[in-house]
């Protein structure tokens, strides 16, 4: 049996990517504050096992005792392959530096990189002790290579996140393990991130007027066709570990 554990599926990007994994069979594992009902009555039609927890990933002790949890309950299946994507996260403080409250920036920090760097780490800690393969998708950003006025804390925290993936590649090669870890960018999408980034202002955002024009252009990507080419990546078995994938080098 397959498991894809999956962050942030209650709407957006990790929904898409939920909905299409319980479609090919998948034991699905989905964490956020809130559930999706729909995934839920999706895998009852399916016959396929669906678990939510309700975790809030900008509390760090919150994500380690979830994940202790969920890690405890997957490993136990003894499954062929473990996917984990580490997809939940927040755009917010959207402010020029100067104009930053610490609050926000600790919560996207928590979000973006320090939860996903602990939920890798106890998911590899447990594989040690396993013939289970994990494989870890972090869903990054352009944001992470390219300056972004005003998303400096979101800049920073992807830019670190596709770091972190780099880093752990190198380490499991060395060990010569079966893991892999990518880190994928989404492009721009249709989600509710984009109508937080619309709805925030010129002075805080200088890019504000050209957001708002790719949806008035209908440029938006949507989020099933963007998850329904990263799970092609994932399970094409050609995935190299270490990579920062962009996903309009999977649809041109
Ligand atoms: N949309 C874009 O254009 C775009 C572009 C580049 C990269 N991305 C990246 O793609 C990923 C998905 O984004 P999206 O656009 O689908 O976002 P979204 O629609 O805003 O959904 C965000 C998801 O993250 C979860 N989340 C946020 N804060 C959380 C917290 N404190 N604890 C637990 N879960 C939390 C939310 O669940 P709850 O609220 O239920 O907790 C929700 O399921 C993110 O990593 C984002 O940075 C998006």
């Amino acid at each position: 049996m397959k498991y894809a554990v999956i962050t942030g599926a209650s709407k957006g990007l990790g929904e898409a990517i939920a909905k299409s994994l319980i479609a090919k069979q998948f034991a699905v594992v989905t964490v956020s504050r809130t559930e999706n009902e729909k995934l839920k009555m999706m895998a009852q039609e399916k016959g396929t096992s669906y678990q939510h927890f309700s975790c809030n990933l900008s509390l760090e002790s919150e994500v380690q005792e979830v994940f202790m949890e969920i890690t405890h309950r997957v490993f136990q299946k003894e499954p062929s392959d473990i996917f984990v994507f580490n997809n939940a996260g927040v755009i917010e403080p959207i402010a020029t530096v100067g104009h930053l409250d610490k609050t926000p920036i600790d919560r996207n920090i928590t979000v973006n990189l320090t939860a996903p760097i602990m939920i890798t780490n106890l998911f590899l800690h447990k594989a040690q002790f396993s013939d289970t393969a994990v494989h870890i998708i972090n869903i990054t950003s352009g944001a992470a290579v390219r300056p972004i006025q005003g998303w400096s804390v979101y800049c920073s925290a992807k830019a670190g996140l596709n770091m972190f993936t780099q880093t752990v590649a190198s380490e499991q090669a060395a060990l010569q393990t079966k893991h892999s870890i990518i880190a994928f960018s989404p492009g721009i999408m249709d989600t509710d991130m984009q109508a937080t980034i619309r709805s925030s202002s010129e002075k805080a955002f200088k890019d504000l007027k050209k957001f708002q024009e790719y949806q008035e252009k209908g440029m938006l990507l949507k989020p099933d066709m963007v998850a329904n080419a990263l799970i092609d990546l994932t399970l094409s078995g050609n995935v190299e570990s270490g990579k920062i994938y962009n996903v309009n080098d999977l649809l041109n």
